[in-house]
């Protein structure tokens, strides 16, 4: 769906979320969201706490499941993201601290693969996710999936690109601070969800939207394994789809 600006695609997302909650709720049922990090939801997540606060809608039944977090990470450190999750949406609605997930950057080497397969398990034992929220990296990663992941990876430790470093360096004040790890949901993950939303914005994003909604499916491009999934969306403003 292609929208004028990303401003309107962020309030449809925003709006077919807070509906899937309410859904949920109406029937006593828990609402199992994937989200994303990134500059790509940050108008969803606004959209989401001013609904909050102006509609009244409410986060005590939602479940979330963060796709990634650099590793090693300190969740105080202020690129992290669990930081990022906190200052965008956590701190500001009244879901449960208990039913937030978000990888830990903090587990040691040794207890890494234990976390890992201890995520998904949650994740399965919350009845999977219901709606997955994505944004795109340039590599055509989507969470920390880069270039060469299984179709039918989990949640995992990978090292990062080059690239995604590179187009981290900012946020980091140098390519050298930028962690050279991640812990990430896998591709199996994130196909399994009920629903995935992808969301890119701008002429940065247009060559690799072409190449994941038109190119052959490959690890190439992890994000090309959503052609296979059922239903879902990529949600793009005019840049993101002038390739098309
Ligand atoms: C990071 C995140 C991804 C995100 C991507 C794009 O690599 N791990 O989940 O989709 O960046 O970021 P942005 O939305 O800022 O373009």
């Amino acid at each position: 769906v292609i929208f004028n600006n990303s401003k309107e695609g962020s309030l449809e997302v925003a709006r077919e979320i807070s509906e899937l909650i309410k859904k949920k709720a109406l029937k006593n049922h828990q609402c199992v969201l994937g989200l994303a990090t990134g500059s790509s939801p940050i108008k969803v997540y606004e959209e989401l706490v001013r609904m909050h606060r102006e509609e009244g809608l409410s986060f005590q039944n939602v479940v979330t499941f963060n796709l990634d977090e650099y590793y090693p990470m300190e969740r105080s450190n202020i690129q992290s993201y669990h930081y990022f999750m906190h200052q965008h949406l956590f701190n500001h609605v009244d879901i449960k601290p208990e039913n937030i997930h978000i990888p830990d950057g903090t587990v040691s080497q040794d207890d890494v693969q234990v976390f890992c397969r201890e995520y998904e398990k949650m994740i399965k034992e919350a009845g999977g996710l219901d709606f997955q929220l994505l944004g795109i990296g340039r590599t055509g990663h989507i969470g920390f999936n880069e270039p060469g992941s299984h179709y039918n990876s989990a949640t995992r430790e990978i090292t990062l690109d080059h690239i995604t470093r590179v187009d981290a360096a900012p946020a980091f004040k140098g390519l050298e601070n930028v962690p050279r790890k991640a812990i990430t949901m896998g591709i199996g993950t994130i196909k399994k969800a009920k629903r995935v939303v992808l969301l890119a914005w701008g002429q940065n994003k247009s060559e690799i939207v072409k190449e994941t909604v038109e190119g052959e499916i490959s690890s190439r491009i992890p994000a090309t394994y959503l052609q296979e999934h059922q239903n879902v969306t990529f949600v793009l403003d005019k840049e993101a789809a002038a390739s098309l």
